[in-house]
Parts: C-alpha cells; structure tokens; sequence
C-alpha cells in the first residue's frame, strides 16, 4: 500500500518577517506543488528520495543525526514508528515542481505533504493535526518559523494568517513571480532580523504597527475592487522590507525594471535572494520578458485553493 499527499507552494503577499514577531499577514498557495509518496519495507531503513539526493539511516536513527533538509522526514517517519509497532521500515520519495530555497514555500511545502503522506500509512487524518505537525517537522531545521507558511500550504487559497478563512478576493490578481536565482536560508534572514530588530526596538516595533495597518488596509482595498491601493501598498511593505535589510542590489534592480508595468512589486518570503511578486496589468504582461534580464525566471502564480491532499493506493 502506498500513501501520497500533496501541499502546494505559496507567496506572501504582505507580512514576511513581521509576522514572525507576531503581526498578520497575507499570504496564497500557488499552483505549484509537491506529492510525497510512502510506503512500508523491510529493510529496518528510513530511505527518503529527493532531487536533493537519497538518505538511508536506520529504522532506529535520531532525526538530530540527519543532513538538515532529510530531518523533518526522520522526525515525522520516527513519530509514526515509535507509536506504532510491526513497522520494519519505510521509503518516502519527494517529487516537487515548486523551485528550492528561493521563498515559494518548498520546505513547508514538503513538511506538509510528508506529514500527510506518512501519517496516511498508519491513519486517516484531520488537517489541523497536519497542520500542527508539519510546523514540529519544520522546526527541525529552521526553529523560528511563525507557522505561516505551513498554515497556507495545509488549508491553500489566500489567508490573513494567523486565521485560516479564505479571503475571496473579487479582483483577479496578476501577480508575477520572478525568481532572482539567487537561494537563500530563510533561518538566516530571520536571525538578521532579530539582530535588527534587538539593536532598534522602537523602530522595529513602530514597522510592525505599520504593517499592520497596511494589511488592514489592503483587506479593505480587496473588498473594494481597488487594484491601484493593492498595488501601491505592495511598494509601501517593500520599504519596510529594505529597512529591515533583507533586500539587496539585485533584489531592487528587478523591481525597478518592471517599475513601468506594474502597479507595485516586493519581495516574497525571506528575501535576500529568492523572489519578487509584481501586480501587472494584464496588457502589460507581454513586455515583462524583455524588461528582465535573461538569466532571472518569470511566470504567472496562479492562486491554488487546494491545500493538503490524501489518497491511499494500492
Ligand atoms: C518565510 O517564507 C517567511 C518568513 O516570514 C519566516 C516565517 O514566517 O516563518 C520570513
């Protein structure tokens, strides 16, 4: 029997880092996503295979002992095995089309999808038990995360995180996501902002007032059609985004070339590298590819409603 579930990747609209500090934010699971399948062995292994490479440890490894990206799948295998017995091993094999270590939620993406995929082996499961247990295997390798992005990966469509209601948006958002090809970690951006945030504490606690009135702002520029307010505020987080210094030349080069098709453009995600969101008229789309230099990957993120998805086979 074969266990496969699969949990999309996301975009922050509004909110990365301030969230982390206890701020909403906004954030839409794409239509892009990754399926972890599982299944019993009897090779008393743990075997997970990825594009990253294939691990091998024993049934009884700790997950501490793994390389950092297999540890949230020791973590969740040994959770399974050590409440159930009769179990001689498993094989769990990631195929992803949601690109590495660039801010589109791979890793919470994985956690997801993995939680879902070995926990179906053994039981059927509720989503916010997936959801609560993803954030642990997240943690494994990035212990900081405000659980955001796992959040939109378990239940998809856009949220205003930390709730987990959809916003049914009534413009249709042409977001444009250009990926710098620059990884980054995001443990690592994280960690800088704390530093930042422990050497400016008012400031960084008037950004976090600011965001959030932004994001107020912006559900309320939802609820009003109003495309142009949505876009401007896009460019007003992105500021505050280069205050707390996790963008860069690069970073602010892309965004000023699409300056001139769209409404307002900002990082996505930690930042540091990664990616750029842009909203962009819809007759403006056919000029984006020559604005961008050639190296830098564009395409269109479509909002995914789906989040976490199971099914058993034989
Ligand atoms: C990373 O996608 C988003 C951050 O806000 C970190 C987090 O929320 O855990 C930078």
């Amino acid at each position: 029997m074969k266990s496969i579930a699969s949990a999309p990747g996301k975009i922050i609209l509004f909110g990365e880092h301030f969230v982390v500090h206890g701020t909403k934010a906004i954030l839409a699971a794409i239509n892009k996503r990754v399926t972890v399948t599982s299944a019993f062995t009897d090779n008393n292994t743990i075997k997970v295979n990825s594009e990253l490479g294939t691990l091998e440890v024993p049934i009884s490894s700790l997950y501490e002992e793994a390389k950092g990206e297999f540890r949230p799948f020791v973590y969740l295998a040994n959770k399974m095995i050590n409440s159930n017995q009769n179990v001689n091993g498993l094989e769990i094999t990631i195929d992803s089309d949601i690109p590495v270590g660039v801010g589109l939620g791979s890793s919470s993406a994985c956690c997801v999808a993995a939680a879902g995929s070995i926990f179906g082996l053994f039981k059927e499961w509720s989503s916010e038990e997936i959801l609560k247990i993803s954030i642990e295997a997240e943690k494994t390798i990035f212990p900081d995360t405000s659980g955001a992005d796992c959040t939109v990966c378990t239940y998809g469509g856009m949220i205003e995180y930390p709730s987990i209601e959809k916003i049914g948006n009534t413009f249709d958002l042409n977001l444009l996501i250009t990926n710098s090809m620059i990884p980054h970690s995001t443990k690592n951006s994280v960690e800088k902002v704390n530093k930042f945030k422990e050497n400016n504490e008012e400031r960084f606690s008037q950004l976090c007032d600011l965001e959030t009135k932004l994001i107020d702002e912006v559900i309320t520029a939802m609820k009003d059609n109003d495309t142009t307010t949505f876009g401007l505020k896009m460019s007003e987080n992105q500021k505050y985004l280069e205050e707390i210094q996790v963008s860069n030349d690069t970073l602010r080069s892309m965004i000023g070339s699409l300056k001139e098709v769209s409404l307002g453009s900002k990082i996505t995600g930690a930042g540091d590298g990664g990616c750029v969101i842009a909203l962009v008229r819809d007759e403006n789309m056919d000029k984006v590819p020559t604005l961008l230099p050639k190296d830098k990957e564009c395409f269109s993120a479509k909002i995914d409603t789906k989040g976490v998805e199971w099914k058993r086979e034989k």
